[in-house]
């Protein structure tokens, strides 16, 4: 196959960073990486809680909250009145989750490609409730119509209670339609929560459009933020129906004040998110998002062709501007989560390389990631390397 020609880098970004020089960081996804200025913020943030907290927490943090919610809200597009900050999308997930009231008879229908989490946070609130999970089979190669027609097949109004589904899923770095299913779900009135935790920073979004009843997102993975800072966006009609995981003094004041206020807790990772979208918006968010899907599709490909993996079956993410690529590796390898993590460990060991390694359906995946810190020889050294390394997980 022809080595396709990788995007220029943006010089300098990797100094914006504090990652470790040896090691080729291809797994921003997973938890992000903190620009060095967003750090800094945090910590003069938490400067100023150490120097008085009683003044910290007694003054203005509500509104200093607010005032992030709006910022954060109106880069996604979002109603600043109907998002929330929280601490990650598996919170948002099941703040939803607990907040839907379901009984016996509902189910919640997924799909195959959702977050494990997740899904364990669904099987506990059905297992509570006595409620059902569904999960429906989407094919990797399935077109976006496709898609769209096998769920609206198995919707079953006046049983399924919500329709969960990932705007870009995370082992097979696939890009649903989102609008689009929640446009069908709406004919039959089926609330739809979308899992967007890759998508505020790596992919334009207008939360409001997509008109789903939840969408939950994490800022600290392409949104530059400290960890533990995401959002919650809740449709007007479910606003005041949201309950919080943990009540405290904002109860009274409703939604999103009582989901946000989770007691004495650090909120500086929330305050600092502002500087992370500063970051991103100084390297300028189109060449960012540009770079960085550009970036990983060269590093699919190297890596794909190293393996022997013809151009046809390195599946496209099913959308532009997705930063995340995977890689299928040769049958019988990491097949199961167990041998799937064993193998990212002796890749980070190895290759000094850290990557995702996905099990799907008994199948291994290599998932890639491109950022601005990533050049294109990290790729390339990696390719270079993993065949063999491969061969010897396969001798076992
Ligand atoms: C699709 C998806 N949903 C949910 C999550 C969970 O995110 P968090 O650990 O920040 O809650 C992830 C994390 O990678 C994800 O990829």
């Amino acid at each position: 196959m022809s080595v396709p020609t990788p995007p220029e880098s943006i010089p300098g970004a990797r100094l914006l960073f504090t990652l470790d020089p040896s090691v080729s960081y291809l797994n921003h996804g997973a938890f992000g990486a903190v620009p060095l200025s967003v750090q800094r913020t945090q910590q003069r943030l938490r400067d100023e809680m150490e120097a008085n907290p009683q003044r910290f927490f007694g003054m203005a943090l509500i509104d200093r909250l607010a005032h992030t919610r709006r910022h954060l809200a109106a880069f996604l597009g979002a109603d600043p009145e109907g998002t929330a900050l929280v601490g990650n999308t598996t919170t948002g997930v099941a703040v939803v989750l607990q907040s839907l009231g379901l009984r016996p008879d509902d189910e919640v229908l997924g799909t195959d490609h959702g977050y494990g989490a997740v899904n364990y946070s669904v099987a506990r609130e059905c297992r509570r409730t006595g409620a059902t999970t569904r999960s429906l089979h989407l094919p990797r190669s399935a077109t976006d119509a496709q898609i769209v027609e096998i769920v609206r097949a198995c919707l079953r109004p006046g049983r399924t209670r919500l329709l969960l589904v990932d705007q870009l899923t995370s082992a097979t770095a696939r890009v649903l339609p989102v609008a689009a299913l929640v446009a069908v779900a709406r004919e039959h009135g089926i609330p739809v929560l979308v899992d967007a935790a890759h998508v505020p920073g790596m992919l334009p979004v207008q939360v409001d459009a997509i008109g789903a009843d939840f969408w939950v997102g994490n800022l600290h993975k392409w949104g530059f933020a400290p960890r533990g800072t995401a959002v919650l966006v809740v449709a007007p009609s479910w606003r005041t129906r949201i309950e919080p995981l943990v009540v405290s003094w904002q109860q009274a004041e409703g939604f999103p004040g009582n989901v946000e206020w989770q007691a004495t807790l650090d909120y500086t990772s929330w305050l600092s998110a502002p500087a992370g979208l500063y970051a991103l918006r100084s390297l300028g968010v189109e060449r960012v998002r540009a770079h960085n899907a550009a970036l990983a599709a060269y590093g699919q490909q190297v890596v794909g062709d190293a393996l022997g993996v013809p151009p046809a079956d390195l599946p496209d993410p099913g959308g532009p501007g997705v930063a995340m690529r995977i890689v299928p590796l040769p049958a019988g390898v990491a097949g199961t989560l167990e041998e799937a993590a064993a193998l990212r460990g002796r890749i980070a060991e190895r290759l000094a390389a850290e990557v995702a390694v996905m099990a799907w359906h008994g199948r291994g995946w290599l998932r890639l990631c491109g950022q601005v810190y990533n050049t294109p020889d990290e790729y390339e050294r990696l390719a270079a390397r993993l065949p063999a390394l491969l061969a010897e997980v396969g001798r076992g």
